[in-house]
């Protein structure tokens, strides 16, 4: 449809119509077993069902064409209904979590990532995914860490902006592309305690420096959404937040799309003590420029009262209206509200989608720890021992259209590697300790220490045949996520035991960790050979820790974000500040910014990881030791694989600001380059550094660079390297 022909059709809706689609209800009000993602207010009355502009949480091709005949026939101008629904990581193949994605260094394998997703979503009748989630997130007690791709803004702002690309594609008319969601607007990981729904405390250059820097870029790709987040920002919800959302969004950011709330979080404006009841939740987020309402009942319910009163003006509800009707013309939903989805088919998990799916776990994977050679597994007597080991449970508790029967498990992925004879499996223990609380509730088995007992004795068993133990160990599910903040970043007690018992033994340990959010690692890595970790794997999670531990294929992920030594350091973030008096690196430290029990900076750091091989990097080099703002300099380094197994390397670029009119991060990612090396090969790396890259949020409250000394690193992790030096004049 037309400019022209939609703007007609909004003239010639009612004031109920036009309020109408700003609403969105859950996927319940018309099917029963939707996904409910939030919490509900109870039926919303016929009225909204026949005239809410979309819904979400409902998915099936059948079904959702059901819906769309039925509604359209008894709208009063035939608006097609939009289907919303959470593909973070996946539909019906589901991809390691975000987490894991970001862990692959990889972009042009999470945009591929997006784009599956977008077509099996599609073809099941879904126009718009909730993805990606761009929030930058330093605090691991925080469960939602694991939707996201970790503590760097550039890292991220690679990321999400893949995302974009993936899931829209160059045409949202393309029936196999699905509209983007960019979330959650803004700085959602920085809230109070790493508590979900809460406060953020954060100075505007904080905010623009770091917290903003990901969304901005992911929204120069156009997705066709923006989402409110549930915390305040200084004091104010952002789904209220005339600042974030006119200002930095709509003229800063040029966003022209849709900008929804998250579910209910107009009417928690209530809760948090800034709207006095739902009909002023109401005007301050039509006044923040809130398109759509999800799910909180407030637009449905005293919008239409505002713009009568001239509280709120008809243009600027039109205004909104507009936005939502050319988001469904850019879905192509006036021609065909059907979008061309085969209605027989919908979707399912195939071989190609499988094969991406494996890909991407192997490259997700993050070698900590690899003494004497323990990996790759050697073709002897293997024990798979931990509940990790058989679990179909390896997808995040936001892959809720995944089945879980199309999982391969490690077990069985091992199984097609190695004769029955030469492997054993043993469960070891439970997944969580007794009376543990997950996102679905407390935890209880009423035999629980008899049923430990008794498989703690099988593994010992196990293990004593074995020459290796691969050890599967890691936090359940439903342990990462929505509003599952934790304050021990510990394993459960019950798999600590069991490593503890196993150790005991003197065979050669293989740990698993398998988590949506870094662990505390020190005591399990005193007590492995090696330790992997492997995020929430998905689908295809057994195939591609396999293809590791095999080695067929070698470990290339590196850390997305910092594993601390203790939650005590959380927040932590590799791109910390100087202070006054930093801890020097050896040598005494007293009166110097520390703890006296812990290190400061992480156990395993940003940009870490091992391979099977080695690499050495030799004659970092600059290409001048001065530029001006308008040159460019190039950074180079050679690479070489000094082992014996072909192996990828994700050459990192690091660049320090040393003086500013603000004070500048010790370091801050700026680059990165993933090269595959055959042994005894070697590599120029290099990276172009330009003036603009050095910009910041200056004491003069703009965007700029400054002149003095700066330093780059060309390197393997956040805390290593040559130090070189430039001048920029
Ligand atoms: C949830 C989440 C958000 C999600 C939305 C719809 O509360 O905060 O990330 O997209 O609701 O499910």
């Amino acid at each position: 449809m037309d400019k022209k022909a939609l703007e007609a059709l909004l003239s010639e809706m009612s004031l109920e119509e036009k309020v109408m689609q700003l609403v969105q209800i859950p996927g319940s009000e018309y099917e029963a077993d939707a996904e409910i993602t939030g919490v509900t207010r109870g039926q919303a009355d016929e009225k909204v069902k026949r005239l809410a502009g979309s819904t979400l949480g409902v998915w099936g091709s059948k079904r959702l064409k059901k819906i769309q005949e039925n509604y359209m026939k008894e709208h009063p101008h035939h608006i097609p209904l939009m289907f919303m629904l959470d593909v973070i990581h996946g539909h019906k193949t589901v991809l390691p979590c975000p987490l894991g994605q970001g862990a692959t260094f990889d972009p042009e394998a999470v945009k591929k990532g997006a784009a599956m997703q977008a077509k099996e979503a599609s073809s099941d009748g879904v126009h718009a995914t909730f993805s990606p989630m761009a929030d930058l997130c330093r605090d691991a007690r925080w469960g939602r860490i694991m939707e996201s791709t970790g503590e760097d803004k550039y890292l991220n702002s690679c990321m999400a902006t893949a995302m974009v690309e993936g899931y829209q594609g160059e045409d949202l008319k393309d029936p196999e592309h699905i509209a983007a969601c960019v979330k959650h607007f803004a700085a959602y990981g920085a809230g109070e305690g790493g508590r979900d729904y809460n406060n953020t405390e954060l100075s505007e250059h904080t905010l623009r420096e770091h917290y903003l820097r990901a969304y901005g870029e992911a929204i120069k790709k156009n997705p066709a959404m923006v989402m409110t987040s549930f915390n305040t920002i200084n004091g104010i919800p952002a789904t209220g937040n005339t600042f974030l959302m006119k200002k930095i969004l709509r003229e800063e950011f040029g966003f022209k799309g849709v900008l929804i709330s998250d579910w209910a979080a107009v009417g928690e404006m209530i809760n948090h003590g800034f709207a006095e009841d739902q009909k002023d939740a109401a005007f301050k987020a039509m006044m923040a420029g809130v398109d759509i309402d999800m799910t909180s009942g407030c637009y449905s319910g005293y919008l239409e009262e505002l713009v009568k009163s001239g509280e709120i003006s008809e243009k600027m509800l039109d205004e909104a209206v507009l936005r939502v009707l050319n988001m469904k013309n850019d879905l192509g939903l006036f021609e065909d509200p059907f979008r061309e989805i085969d209605m027989e088919e919908g979707a399912s998990v195939t071989e190609e989608s499988r094969k991406l799916a494996r890909k991407t776990v192997a490259e997700s994977l993050v070698l900590l720890e690899n003494k004497a050679q323990a990996l790759p597994l050697r073709k002897e007597r293997n024990a798979f021992i931990g509940p990790f080991v058989n679990t179909k449970r390896l997808q995040s508790s936001w892959a809720f259209s995944g089945e879980d029967e199309n999982t391969v498990t490690v077990f069985e992925a091992a199984s097609e590697i190695y004769e029955s004879g030469n492997i054993k499996f043993a469960e070891g223990c439970t997944m969580m300790d007794q009376d543990s609380v997950t996102a679905r509730g407390v935890c209880h088995m009423e035999n629980w220490q008899e049923e430990n007992e008794k498989l703690l004795s099988e593994a010992l068993e196990a293990a004593k045949w074995a020459d290796t133990v691969i050890l599967c160990l890691g936090e359940d599910s439903t342990q990462s996520g929505e509003a599952t903040s934790k304050a021990s970043l510990k394993l459960p007690a019950v798999q600590l035991k069991l490593l503890d018992e196993l150790s005991k033994i003197g065979k050669r340990i293989v740990t698993l960790i398998f988590t949506g959010r870094p662990l505390e690692l020190a005591d399990v890595a005193k007590l492995s050979d090696a330790m992997l970790v492997c995020w929430l794997p998905g689908t295809e999670g057994g195939n591609g820790v396999m293809d590791v531990l095999s080695g067929k294929t070698s470990p290339s992920g590196r850390l997305p974000v910092s594993f601390p030594y203790t939650v005590g350091q959380e927040p932590l973030h590799y791109d910390m500040y100087s202070t006054g008096r930093p801890k020097p690196a050896s040598g005494p430290s007293e009166y110097t910014s520390r703890y006296l029990d812990c290190e400061n900076g992480a156990l395993y750091p940003f940009g870490y990881g091992l391979s099977y091989t080695t690499f050495e990097y030799s004659g970092a080099s600059l290409s001048k030791e001065k530029m001006t703002s308008g040159e460019t300099l190039t950074a180079s380094v050679k690479v070489r694989n000094t082992g014996d197994m072909k192996g990828d390397v994700t050459v990192q670029l690091y660049i320090r600001d040393i003086t500013g009119s603000r004070v500048r991060p010790i370091r801050e990612l700026a680059g990165f380059k993933k090269i595959s090396l055959e042994p005894g090969s070697e590599e120029i790396v290099s990276f172009k550094i330009s003036e603009e890259m050095l910009r910041f949020w200056t004491a003069e409250e703009k965007w700029d660079s400054e002149p003095g000394r700066f330093n780059v690193w060309l390197c393997d992790s956040s805390v290593d390297g040559e130090t070189l030096e430039f001048r920029l004049d």
